[in-house]
């Protein structure tokens, strides 16, 4: 580390340089020298600080379910934020979040009727095998204490969710990971699945793998399995047809907790509230963000069974059940707007819409099938992941390619994952808009063939 002073630039006199904000999970460099810069939004759409339109095919970031600057989720922060800017979680509380979990619980399948409330989804799946070691704790076995992953999955970038993920690139750079963690196999196989609308038929027998799991590192010392029901950040992996459930049913001969990241899938995407809805499979613990505030306040939270909160529910009654939480939990920005957001799912019937576009999202999707460098599409729900192949000696190079040309040349914001690119728009898409949406791809993949 050079001792030489480090000149800091003064916003005074440098006031927008580009260079302070150290930018996360982005080429800084390709940003800073032709930046995509978006400073207003409204319903489908972004707007450049110079005005121009960008329809937005990824809902943000997998966040914004019912459309952006929403008048409701607007006035409702407005409002909390003159009411009461902050109250603190620890030992004292709000009464809205109270509502919000209340509602939130009555979406969810089954009796996971208790959340825990945190600020992103890396906080909640970080919170979520907490839960589960202290469950086990509580219950007599802490010797169940080993976490299973799975390939190509993504649980946030916290030391927990890093390590029970399976993204090569999250993982490489950052040491040694959580001890007592295996994975599971990723669900993709191209020649078994290629261009599937919706759930593809082919591996279910893949959660048999979880057998081997057992054997290997006994019944008994396995706290928790995480999967994503469909895996988005890997440009969208939907489950293969009865994977899931045979995932549960293993997990129950072996007394394992299953906990579905709902990060992604929540709150409509898959055109249900939860994932575990359409799949008609009860997990453990869901974990959710994003869509919960439809993206508007940074929210995170765990959804929890019954029996697994009652076993914490013991001792002095003086005495806290579970030592964690968070500064910002039920943060009352958050609560507001995820009491506006759930309103509005629910008033405009944004889940149902979802579903009954699905058809038509399917067959926008596969319009692409025949374009240069196509490799594989893949469809469920409101989202859509397409495999480009790669420039020779360049992995990487033609998703980025697409994202920018989209951006500058089309007016249309997607998301590139290598050279997949993934859309996934707000819940209140038209369907000119999902027209408009494949069209502006259909250009953008032969302007980068
Ligand atoms: C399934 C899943 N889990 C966790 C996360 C992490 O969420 P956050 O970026 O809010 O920490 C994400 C983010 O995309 C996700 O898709």
């Amino acid at each position: 580390m050079s001792t030489q002073a480090v000149r800091k630039p003064q916003a005074s006199t440098i006031p927008n340089d580009l260079e302070a904000f150290w930018m996360p999970f982005t080429a800084n460099r390709a940003f800073k020298a032709r930046p995509r810069m978006v400073s207003r939004a409204k319903d489908m759409h972004y707007y450049a600080p110079d005005g121009r339109a960008i329809i937005d095919g990824a809902a943000g970031l997998w966040c914004t379910n019912a459309g952006h600057s929403r008048e409701p989720i607007v006035k409702a922060i407005q409002a909390q934020a003159a009411e009461m800017d902050f109250a603190p979680p620890f030992q004292y509380a709000n009464p809205k979040s109270f509502e919000l979990a209340s509602r939130i619980a009555a979406l969810a399948p089954g009796d996971l009727d208790h959340v825990f409330f945190c600020n992103s989804g890396s906080e909640a799946v970080d919170t979520a095998m907490k839960i589960a070691l202290a469950y086990w704790n509580v219950s007599g076995q802490a010797q169940r204490a080993r976490f299973i992953g799975r390939e190509r999955g993504y649980h946030g970038v916290g030391f927990g969710g890093m390590s029970i993920g399976g993204l090569g690139n999250n993982r490489k750079a950052f040491g040694t990971m959580l001890a007592g963690v295996d994975h599971l196999p990723h669900t993709y196989n191209r020649e078994h699945q290629a261009f599937s609308r919706g759930e593809p038929d082919w591996g279910e027998h893949l959660a048999d793998n979880l057998e081997h799991l057992v054997a290997l590192h006994g019944d008994n010392t396995i706290a928790a399995v995480f999967v994503e029901p469909m895996a988005g950040s890997t440009a969208v992996l939907p489950p293969p047809k009865g994977y899931l459930q045979r995932l549960r049913a293993i997990c129950d001969r072996y007394k394992i907790l299953l906990v579905f990241d709902e990060v992604i899938t929540g709150f409509g995407r898959l055109g249900h509230a939860f994932a575990a809805e359409r799949y008609g499979v009860i997990p453990d613990m869901i974990t959710f963000a994003k869509g919960v505030t439809s993206g508007a306040v940074p929210m995170g939270g765990v959804l929890v069974r019954h029996d697994i909160h009652q076993a914490f529910m013991n001792g002095p009654e003086h005495a806290i059940e579970f030592f964690h939480g968070y500064t910002y939990s039920a943060h009352p920005l958050a609560v507001a707007a995820g009491l506006a957001a759930l309103d509005l799912y629910r008033d405009e019937g944004l889940f149902e819409r979802a579903r009954t576009l699905e058809p038509l999202w399917y067959d926008a999707c596969m319009s692409l099938k025949s374009l240069p460098h196509v490799l594989d599409i893949r469809c469920v729900g409101l989202t859509v992941g397409i495999d480009l192949s790669s420039k020779p000696g360049a992995v990487g190079m033609r998703g980025f390619e697409a994202m920018e040309r989209g951006f500058h040349d089309e007016g249309l914001m997607l998301r590139a994952v290598g050279d997949s690119l993934a859309m996934s728009p707000p819940l209140i898409v038209s369907e000119a808009q999902i027209g408009e949406i494949f069209e502006k791809t259909a250009r953008v993949i032969k302007a980068v063939a």
